[in-house]
């Protein structure tokens, strides 16, 4: 058997090309296959089409209709976050451009855990992430810093505002959470009961003392009982991490930031703000001030996979005080030497907790540059749009309840009188059929479905269908 051609090298190029066709014939066969949303039939029949396409895994004589037969069966059965009636969760249909160069990443292949595996894309890779954290923090823009990756002992880290790229919230939650601790040991988390689940999660996992969670009555975390439970927990000063959400899961809700920074400032509280969903906003002159306040928080988590049309995975953490950073230090001789690092070559290693990393920065620098501020933010000002006039149609439509107008891209909504399980039962069968995937929530006490509208192409017929659809599929 001949050697299988490799996708970088002077050869790569042209390896790729009829590749890259094949994939695209069965990207197209099977999303036209599939013919919505998401394949119908349910698990069992998704599964068994899966395991046909499939056959033998590992045979001991390869077959050359792998490539197409596989990637074909995953479009056929694949939730399409590109199609308008999927809209379920913070799963966002990407950018071509985007996808494109992650392409690029993959070919090259490049490893952010050593400047040797990775030259231009750990340069690359300092200015981005510098850029999105002056988004919020302000400072020099990157280009006007030199050099961008800041060998370790040879030169200051910037002085304000500085980023880590993650695989996406959790992670970045999670490394928000060691760096508090980093700063104060055994320090406690306090967060919303709005807060994603990755916090309480990250405490654990920290092995942190057990979570203090705050009420958030009206789905946003309630700034007089968090002052409350500031004045009466135990413990010196910075002891605590406040923990606020722009962008609730559930809801799109956007935690009253400015008070809550307020109140860290008052009582010495260390702040990161979850903005995950939210922290998108950053780039919309209409929505950014929704924001205001986050450039008190000593982290933020970002995550382009969700309001920024990255490809998984995508996520950032950014860093108030890049000195906060410094915890993360670490040497392996084979990777940062200190002669090597003394002798200038940039040290990576203390950029995660990771040791092989790919170049995730590459799709999102191509985003950036490609779309410019007010391209991203024309994309956001649309989604956000898409969400109030589905409000509207539910609002005005007599058979449907609205939770609350949309705060980002999200809306709850209920079928005006139907019990939580016909509620449920709605979305499972319109999940079924292959017709629509929408979210649930339970808020106020009662189950609500949820729409998260990330297609910028999604056209006003495609929302008004989607409610008919589910009006049309109710329980009787
Ligand atoms: C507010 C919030 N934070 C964090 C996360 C976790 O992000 P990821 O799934 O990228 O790890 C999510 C996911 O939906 C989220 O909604």
């Amino acid at each position: 058997m001949r050697t299988p051609p490799l996708a970088s090298g002077a050869e790569g190029p042209d390896a790729l090309r009829p590749l890259l066709d094949t994939v695209l014939g069965a990207l197209a066969d099977g999303g036209h296959a599939r013919g919505g949303p998401l394949p119908a039939g349910g698990p069992e029949t998704v599964a068994q089409r899966i395991r046909a396409a499939a056959g033998d895994f590992l045979p001991d004589k390869g077959d050359d209709n792998a490539l197409y037969d596989l990637v074909r069966a995953l479009a056929e059965g694949a939730a399409d976050p590109a199609h308008p009636h999927c809209a379920a969760h913070l799963h966002c249909p990407p950018l071509a451009v985007a996808t494109a160069a992650d392409l690029a990443a993959s070919a090259l292949n490049p490893s952010l855990d050593s400047w040797d595996q990775a030259p231009a894309a750990s340069e690359l890779e300092a200015l981005v992430t510098r850029t999105l954290a002056a988004e919020i923090y302000g400072g020099a823009r990157a280009s006007e810093q030199t050099p961008a990756v800041a060998p370790r002992r040879r030169t200051e880290p910037p002085k304000q505002g500085d980023a880590l790229v993650t695989t996406g919230g959790t992670e970045a939650n999670q490394l928000a959470l060691l760096l508090a601790r980093e700063t104060h040991p055994g320090v406690r988390l306090v967060h919303g009961a709005n807060a994603h689940h990755s916090l309480p999660r990250a405490a654990w996992l920290l092995g942190l003392p057990e979570p203090v969670v705050v009420p958030a009555p009206a789905g946003t975390l309630d700034p007089a009982a968090l002052d409350e439970a500031l004045t009466e927990l135990p413990g010196p000063r910075g002891s605590l991490l406040v923990a606020a959400t722009a962008g609730t899961t559930d809801a799109g809700l956007i935690d009253p930031l400015p008070q809550i920074a307020a109140l860290c400032a008052a009582h010495g509280t260390r702040l990161h703000v979850d903005a995950a969903y939210g922290g998108g906003l950053l780039f919309s002159a209409r929505h950014r001030t929704q924001l205001a306040g986050l450039e008190h928080a000593d982290t933020v988590t970002l995550d382009l996979h969700k309001l920024g049309w990255q490809p998984v995975a995508a996520g950032l953490l950014t860093v108030k005080n890049p000195s906060d950073l410094a915890a993360l230090a670490h040497q392996a001789d084979y990777l940062n030497a200190d002669d090597d690092t003394e002798a200038g070559l940039p040290d990576l290693l203390g950029r995660s907790l990771r040791t092989t990393r790919r170049a995730d920065i590459l799709k999102i620098a191509v985003t950036l540059k490609t779309l410019g501020r007010h391209g991203l933010g024309a994309l956001v000002d649309q989604v956000c749009a898409h969400a109030h006039e589905f409000a509207r149609l539910v609002r005005t439509h007599p058979g449907f309840e609205l939770h609350d107008p949309p705060t980002i891209s999200t809306v709850l909504f209920r079928p005006a009188g139907a019990s939580d399980d016909a509620v449920a039962a709605v979305r499972r069968k319109l999940l079924h059929d292959g017709r629509a995937v929408l979210g649930r929530a339970h808020l106020d006490g009662r189950l609500w479905l949820k729409v998260t509208l990330l297609n910028p192409h999604t056209r006003p017929d495609d929302l008004a269908a989607l409610l008919k659809l589910v009006e049309g599929n109710l329980p009787s």
